[in-house]
C-alpha cells in the first residue's frame, strides 16, 4: 500500500510557503491552553524515578483506565487506552472486519477522511451513506444501505466536518439496524467536550453488544500531540483489541498517560466550559462574516468546524489555493470529506485569528 499524504498536510505545506501572511484554518489543533494540572504533572514527571520511564501496562495505566471508566460509567475491564482516538478507531474497525461478518463499512457522507482510509487499510469496502442537510443521521438511508455484507457502521458525534450532534434516538435505531445484520457500530466521540447544543448523549447509554465507543483527550485537553485516547468495548471484543494494540504499539506513552490522568482528576468543569464559550464566540464572529460575504453555511452544534459555500467559487483544491494566495486564509477542500459537500470549504475555528480571517473573507468576496 502506497503512503498517500493526507490532503491536510498538502494544504498546510502549500500555505506555509505561500507569499504573505496566511491564517491557518486547516487543522484541528486547539490553540488554547491545556489544563494547568496537565502542565504541572508533566513538570513533576521529569523528576520521577527510572521505573516511571519504562513500559506501562499495554492496555494503559490502571489509574487512567479507572478514571475513564468512572467518568463514562463502565467497568474498567472494558477500557483500552490507545495512541489517540485515531488508534482506538483503528482497533474498533479492525475488530469489525475480523469477525467474518462481511467486509463493508457504512460511513456517513460528509465523512472524516481517516475512516475510508482505515477501511481500505483493513481490506474493507467503504460505502458512503448520505446524511440530512444539516449533517444529521438519515436512518432510512442507513437501513436501505445495510445488508449481510455490512460489517461496520461508523458514526462521529459531535461531527467533523458538519458540526452535527446526533440525536440519541437516531443512534439507537442505527444500532438496531446493525444488530439485525450482525455489524458493529463504532461511535467516535472525540469532540464530546464540545457539544454546544446541550443535546449530546453518549452512545454508551445504549446497551448493546454491538457498540464500541471511542474518544480521547486531544481536543478536550488541547493536547493533540500527547496521543492519548481510548476505546470502550463490549467485553467479548476487549481481548482481541488489546492484542492488536500490543502487537502494533507495545503500549502508549507513559508520561502522556500520567499527565492526562492527573488532569482528568484535578480539572474542573469550568476549564471545558471556557473552551466551549471561546468556540461559541468564534462561531458567532465567523458566521456574521460569512453572512456578510453572502456565503451559505451551517452553524455547528458541536466540534470545531464550519462548512461554507461561496457563490461561483466551489471549494476545490484549486480554489483553496486561490484563497490562500489571494485572501490569506487557508481552509480545506470539500471533496476531502466525501461527495456530499464537495463544492464547499471547511474552516477550522481553532485559531485566535478567526475574526481577522472572517474580515479577509468578507473583503475578498465583496471586493
Ligand atoms: C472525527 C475525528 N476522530 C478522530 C480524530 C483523531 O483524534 P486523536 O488525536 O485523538 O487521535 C480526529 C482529529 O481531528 C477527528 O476529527
Amino acid at each position: 500500500m502506497e503512503y498517500d499524504e493526507p490532503k491536510f498536510f498538502h494544504v498546510m505545506q502549500y500555505a506555509s510557503v505561500a507569499d504573505g501572511d496566511v491564517i491557518d484554518m486547516v487543522s484541528g489543533n486547539p490553540d488554547w491552553e491545556p489544563p494547568d494540572a496537565l502542565r504541572e504533572a508533566l513538570e513533576a514527571y521529569a523528576r520521577f524515578p527510572p521505573e516511571e520511564f519504562q513500559y506501562p501496562p499495554s492496555e494503559g495505566l490502571l489509574e487512567l483506565r479507572e478514571a475513564i471508566a468512572e467518568r463514562r460509567g463502565v467497568g474498567v475491564d472494558r477500557v483500552v487506552v490507545t495512541n489517540g482516538t485515531g488508534e482506538a478507531n483503528y482497533l474498533a474497525m479492525a475488530r469489525a472486519f475480523e469477525r467474518d461478518a462481511g467486509s463493508e463499512a457504512l460511513l456517513m457522507d460528509p465523512v472524516y477522511p481517516y475512516y475510508p482510509g482505515k477501511t481500505d487499510l483493513l481490506g474493507g469496502t467503504p460505502t458512503l451513506v448520505p446524511t440530512h442537510r444539516g449533517g444529521g443521521l438519515d436512518v432510512e438511508a442507513i437501513r436501505a444501505a445495510a445488508s449481510e455484507e455490512t460489517a461496520l457502521i461508523v458514526l462521529n458525534t459531535p461531527n467533523n466536518p458538519t458540526g452535527a450532534v446526533y440525536d440519541i434516538e437516531a443512534i439507537r435505531e442505527v444500532v438496531a439496524i446493525a444488530e439485525a445484520v450482525d455489524a458493529l457500530v463504532v461511535v467516535d466521540e472525540v469532540y464530546d467536550a464540545f457539544d454546544l447544543s446541550g443535546r449530546f448523549e453518549s452512545a454508551l447509554t445504549i446497551d448493546s453488544p454491538n457498540v464500541i465507543v471511542t474518544s480521547g483527550f486531544s481536543k478536550s485537553m488541547a493536547i493533540t500531540g500527547f496521543r492519548v485516547g481510548y476505546a470502550i468495548l463490549p467485553p467479548e471484543h476487549v481481548a482481541s483489541a488489546k492484542t492488536r494494540h500490543m502487537l502494533v504499539n507495545v503500549a502508549s506513552a507513559r508520561p502522556s498517560q500520567h499527565a492526562v490522568n492527573t488532569a482528568l482528576r484535578e480539572t474542573d468543569e469550568a476549564y471545558y466550559e471556557r473552551a466551549r464559550e471561546l468556540l461559541d464566540e468564534r462561531i458567532d464572529a465567523f458566521g456574521s462574516a460569512l453572512d456578510a460575504a453572502g456565503a451559505e453555511y451551517t452553524r455547528p452544534d458541536g466540534a470545531f468546524y464550519v462548512l461554507a459555500r461561496f457563490e461561483g467559487v466551489p471549494g476545490t483544491m484549486a480554489n483553496v489555493k486561490r484563497l490562500i494566495d489571494e485572501a490569506g486564509v487557508a481552509g480545506m477542500p470539500g471533496d476531502t470529506f466525501g461527495t456530499a459537500r464537495k463544492d464547499w470549504f471547511r474552516f477550522a475555528l481553532v485559531t485566535p485569528r478567526v475574526e481577522e480571517a472572517a474580515g479577509r473573507l468578507v473583503d475578498y468576496f465583496d471586493g
